[in-house]
């Protein structure tokens, strides 16, 4: 990428920060370093793959780079003002404006099931019910052995551990950098047995939201 288009993504980037604050939650696109973190595990076999929350599309870069398929890439962003830009860029991808909260009921793969979701949402300005949701939702169209890479600027993972009990999950820190505006940390979260946890069981009911997540808010997964 060249400085002047970089330059130009961190202006609609900041500027998108200040008309939604909460929603985009950092005031400049994540660095490269980042970016090849939240990739590393990700081998161009695994698509089809998510992104839940692109912005300017530095993650979707990241995982092209690594071998990844344009066409296998489903990108998920709730700002409309990103929309055009992702879908220029990366024409062969499918590029869905919607809430990554409401995944399970917008049923998009039918058949093959995903290898990995890479998320770059802001899950600590989100209560831990929309947390719960976008995880559920996301591991109902993943394949065994499958996981989502979620980065966070605090301290421990940013899904609070009685969501991730809940749901069968386990999170564990697989790098950091400090080369990032601010220095950020990814973790991998899967499945704690593989094949436990069937598309049905998933599905994040209402009725069934009866574990106390708010008041487990501040706790996290590890
Ligand atoms: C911290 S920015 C990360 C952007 C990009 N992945 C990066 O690292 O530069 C968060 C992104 O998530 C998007 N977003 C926030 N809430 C969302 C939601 N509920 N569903 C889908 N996208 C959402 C924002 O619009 C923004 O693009």
């Amino acid at each position: 990428m060249t400085a002047k288009a970089a330059c130009s993504d961190f202006l609609h980037f900041f500027r998108s920060w200040v008309s939604n604050p909460l929603r985009v939650a950092a005031i400049a696109p994540s660095g490269d370093s980042l970016a090849r973190i939240m990739t590393s595990e990700i081998a161009a076999l695994d698509g089809p793959i998510i992104e839940l929350g692109p912005g300017t599309g530095v993650f979707t870069r990241a995982l092209l780079a690594r071998g990844i398929s344009e066409a296998d890439l489903t990108l998920i962003e709730y700002g409309p003002e990103f929309i055009d830009a992702l879908q220029a860029r990366f024409p062969a991808a499918r590029v869905l404006q919607m809430d990554a909260a409401h995944l399970v009921q917008a049923d998009i793969f039918e058949d093959e099931p995903v290898g990995a979701v890479i998320s770059g949402l802001p899950l600590l300005s989100m209560s831990p019910r929309k947390i719960a949701s976008i995880l559920a939702g996301a591991f109902t169209y993943m394949r065994p052995g499958g996981a989502i890479y979620q980065f966070t600027y605090g301290p421990r993972c940013p899904v609070p551990r009685p969501i991730l009990d809940r749901l069968g999950l386990k999170a564990v820190r697989i790098g950091g950098t400090v080369r990032n505006l601010p220095p950020a940390s990814v973790y991998r979260i899967s499945r704690r047995k593989p094949l436990e946890l069937s598309r049905e069981r998933l599905r994040y009911r209402d009725s069934e939201a009866d574990i106390d997540l708010v008041a487990f808010s501040g706790e996290t997964g590890s």
